[in-house]
């Protein structure tokens, strides 16, 4: 069976500025919230590691862009760091982020790797963390300004641009969940965090028409499909759907459609925790969805009703109880299952419901600890279990390619070992070995080999 996917299709991979650069303190680089929290409880990130060097990008992207393409890359998405480009809520702008960002812009071209480049990755300043962040407007409106610097400063030469990386985990790890910060239970918080964001993201869309900013511009969104224990129980379905358009509809909505579902505001209202919209602010999101969708899928959501009354201060689970079932594939490492369909699923929704708006498949991606136990003799990773996880989700969304979805790219988490948060280097995702206690020495793993492979031949047959 012949998987051929069209000339132009993207094959790349994925990072963020926070999570691979480094390099703070240092050249002008403000802080922002992860610095920040892993000062204040370097115990709560795993072997007590903090984001200050990562993957070293700032000083190796010149390595990293040669292993890029070694790899078969035509395309890198990565984000500017906001704490990096601007240096206050004045505005200041640091002149080192600015030289940093061309150059790696600059190194990526010359390699014939489009760089496709986010604004803004879990990533926000201290100095608007200490403003309220997304609780406060004003940090819409400063987002937007920043926006709008970076399509000044780089617009003529990077043609995609993304807003936001997944909006609702900025709020459910931050306001529900508490693996972001500022790790707060807190429903109608959350509720306000997340309008203001999607504010942000339109805004900073109506900032790069206005500008006639030349290429496109999307947000990514994490999409989590949702499937209910018992579709003939009416309850069990109900579950499904509240939470899917908690998690899922919530920004796909009015980030493509321009308008939240009815059913959000309501529930919403009837908590008590719907944010008070202005009529403008509605209107800027109406006026500005995206040209294109950036999908990050790694797992489905399998919920059914509840079975005990819900307790506690508000949150989803309200509504429902996630389950797992015998015989479910899960990743042996990272503990998520692994549900290719859901791809096709996901790029069906998008060509019936969402006009079949254009979008790529921004990230994907199989998180392994203890990795080196899978060196090989020659001294490369042995990742079969990635390749099988990379050639089978492509299975799918050829199929809906075939089937009419208008998806242009695979990109998977990450091209690279990366820095993962609260996570830090425990799950490696790379295809590219980045071995920390050798200066960051890198190697490419097995998956990298094939990947080549693919990408040159334009995909694969089995
Ligand atoms: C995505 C994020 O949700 O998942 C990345 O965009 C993150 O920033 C990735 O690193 C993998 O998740 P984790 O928790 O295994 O690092």
């Amino acid at each position: 069976m012949e998987y051929q996917f069209s000339k132009d299709f993207l094959w790349g991979a994925a990072c963020s500025g926070p999570q691979s650069e480094g390099s703070f303190p240092g050249d002008g680089k403000a802080e922002m919230e992860w610095d920040y929290w892993f000062q204040q409880a370097p115990e709560l990130f795993y072997d007590g590691v903090g984001p200050a060097v990562t993957s070293d990008f700032y000083h190796k992207y010149k390595e990293y862009a040669g292993l890029m393409k070694e790899i078969g890359m035509n395309s890198y998405r990565t984000s500017i760091q906001w704490s990096r480009l601007i240096k206050d809520r004045e505005g200041t702008i640091n002149e080192a982020g600015v030289e940093f960002y061309n150059s790696v812009i600059d190194e990526l071209l010359s390699r014939g790797i489009e760089p496709i480049l986010c604004l803004h990755h879990f990533d926000l300043p201290m100095y608007w963390v200490e403003k309220g962040g997304f609780e406060n407007r004003e940090t819409a409106e400063a987002f937007a300004a920043y926006a709008a610097k970076c399509f000044e400063l780089f617009g003529g030469r990077v043609k995609r641009w993304l807003t936001f990386n997944e909006p609702i985990v900025i709020t459910e790890g931050g306001y529900l969940y508490k693996n972001h910060y500022p790790a707060v239970c807190d429903a109608k918080r959350a509720a306000l965090v997340s309008y203001h964001l999607q504010l942000a993201s339109s805004m900073a869309v109506k900032e790069f028409r206005k500008r006639g900013g030349k290429g496109q511009i999307g947000i990514v969104l994490n999409l989590t499909p949702t499937y209910c224990k018992e579709p003939e129980n009416a309850e069990d379905r109900r579950s499904a759907e509240t939470a899917d358009l908690l998690f899922n509809k919530s920004f796909l909505d009015p980030s493509l459609k321009g308008e939240y579902p009815n059913a959000l505001v309501e529930l919403l209202k009837k908590e008590g925790i719907c944010p008070e919209a202005q009529a403008e602010d509605l209107e800027v999101i109406r006026a500005n969805t995206v040209d294109f969708l950036g999908v990050n899928y790694y797992h489905p959501r399998r919920v059914t009703r509840r079975s005990s009354p819900f307790t506690g201060p508000l949150m989803p689970e309200k509504y429902f109880e996630e389950y797992t079932y015998e015989g479910q594939k899960m990743n042996f490492s990272r503990g998520w299952e692994i549900y290719e369909p859901a791809v096709y699923e996901i790029a069906i929704q998008l060509r019936d419901n969402y006009g079949n708006i254009p979008w790529y498949l921004s990230e994907n991606g199989m998180g392994v600890q203890n990795e080196e136990q899978f060196i090989g003799v020659d001294g490369i990773v042995e990742d079969d279990y990635r390749i099988e996880f990379i050639r089978d989700h492509l299975i799918w969304l050829h199929k809906a390619i075939v089937e009419g979805c208008n998806c242009f790219g695979y990109h998977l988490w990450a091209p690279f070992d990366c820095w993962s948060w609260k996570n830090a280097y425990k799950n490696r995702y790379g295809m590219i070995r980045v071995d920390r206690k050798d200066n960051c020495r890198l190697t490419v793993k097995k998956s990298g080999r094939w990947f080549r492979v693919t990408a040159e031949q334009g995909g694969f047959s089995l």
